[in-house]
């Protein structure tokens, strides 16, 4: 009662500043949970976090998590692997950002005994995206060289099973998983993908379907001048890696409300590198090495459109006709899964779905 409380204060809380901005609402519902991730993930995990990039003395961390029932064991086990990519527009947001992170995503490595690994990455506008793809690039490296030794020499009795790779993000972390699976498959060797609400590609024809912010409205007036003030400020050197919520949120808020996220994307080339028909292009290569893909989407996301989602599968499905692919839409808004356990029913199924995969070596 007292969760579904906060989360209707937060949520309205927002709906009633954005309403009040303009009459096409941003709308997400996640808010919310930053006092209970945060519980959960110190609860049921042990946690270390290791470098695994460093760029001009900026030391790029994935938070590595071990769940303490699977350390306490006696027994050597082999261990699967869930790699977790965090949301926030590549704007915000932090690793295992509480807020954010659903709560079947904090749940589901303790339910299977598996090894949480969440890294920070470049965040824009300081980087462009090509670069926060080069760290999800590095990252891939790091953990497929690095991730079985850091895990042995603290937890001598768990081998860290790289066959056994599932990848799951919310909004901009699922796109940054799917984008794991089409560009850099050959090393990640990922099993099974799972996006939440992951369309925030560039290239996609469903933006073009949107309003235009009224570029005579207040709210989107002042949402510009954050943005050219911010841009304004930086000496093209500054490196971000972190901005835990709430931190910088007035800024993704203005990205949004003025329609300019792209620009923080890069020039002209960066963002197409960062589109899906690049993607799509480097991941003809992978043939039927491609994961299965479980795609989550709220039929109310005023943040991610379902229009979006369902192009990216489409399209997806263009270049490689076989792949796998289980599509569930529901009521909700942007993040309408985040209070979810793994006992809720659509959840159960899917998880059932993407260990078919992940699991059982089904590709
Ligand atoms: C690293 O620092 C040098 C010198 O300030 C700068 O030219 C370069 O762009 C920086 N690299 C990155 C990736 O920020
Ligand atoms: C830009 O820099 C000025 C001066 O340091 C500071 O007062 C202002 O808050 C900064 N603006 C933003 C959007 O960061
Ligand atoms: C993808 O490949 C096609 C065919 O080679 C090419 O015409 C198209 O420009 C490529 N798209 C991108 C975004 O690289």
């Amino acid at each position: 009662m007292a969760k579904l409380f906060i989360f209707l204060s937060a949520f309205l809380g927002i709906l009633t500043t954005l309403i009040s901005a303009q009459s096409s609402p941003f709308e997400m519902v996640t808010l919310v949970k930053i006092g209970y991730a945060t519980a959960e993930l110190a609860e049921h995990y042990h946690r270390l976090d290791v470098t695994y990039k460093t760029i001009n003395a900026t030391a790029i961390k994935a938070a590595v998590l071990v769940p303490k029932k699977l350390a306490a064991s006696n027994k050597k086990t082999d261990a699967p692997v869930v790699v977790h990519f965090h949301g926030g527009g590549l704007i915000i947001g932090t690793n295992l950002e509480p807020v954010f992170i659903a709560d079947w995503v904090t749940q589901l490595p303790v339910s299977t005994n598996s090894i949480l690994v969440s890294p920070l990455y470049r965040l824009l506008p300081e980087a462009n995206a090509p670069e926060t793809l080069s760290d999800i690039s590095s990252f891939w490296s790091w953990l497929h060289t690095s991730l079985p030794s850091v895990i042995t020499s603290a937890y001598p009795k768990i081998n860290t099973n790289l066959n056994q790779i599932v990848t799951v993000g919310e909004s901009a972390g699922g796109y940054l998983a799917v984008q794991s699976a089409l560009l850099f498959q050959e090393k990640a060797k990922i099993k099974a993908v799972i996006a939440q609400y992951p369309a925030i590609w560039p290239d996609l024809a469903a933006w073009g379907s949107l309003p235009l912010p009224d570029p005579t409205n207040e709210a989107v007036i002042k949402a510009g001048k954050v943005i050219d003030e911010y841009l304004g400020n930086l000496t093209g050197t500054e490196i971000r890696i972190d901005a835990p919520y709430p931190d910088r949120w007035e800024l993704t808020e203005a990205a949004l409300l003025s329609g300019r996220s792209f620009e923080f994307w890069g020039d002209e080339t960066d963002i197409a590198q960062s589109g899906l028909g690049y993607a799509l292009n480097v991941s003809r290569q992978w043939g039927d090495k491609l994961p299965g893909f479980w795609v989550l989407q709220g039929e109310n996301d005023g943040m991610v459109a379902q229009a979006g989602t369902e192009e990216f599968l489409a399209r997806l499905k263009g270049v490689h006709p076989g792949v796998e692919v289980k599509y569930t839409l529901r009521p909700g808004l942007h993040g309408f899964d985040a209070l979810y356990g793994l006992d809720k029913p659509f959840i159960a199924e899917g998880v059932r779905w993407v260990k078919g995969f992940w699991l059982r070596g089904k590709n």
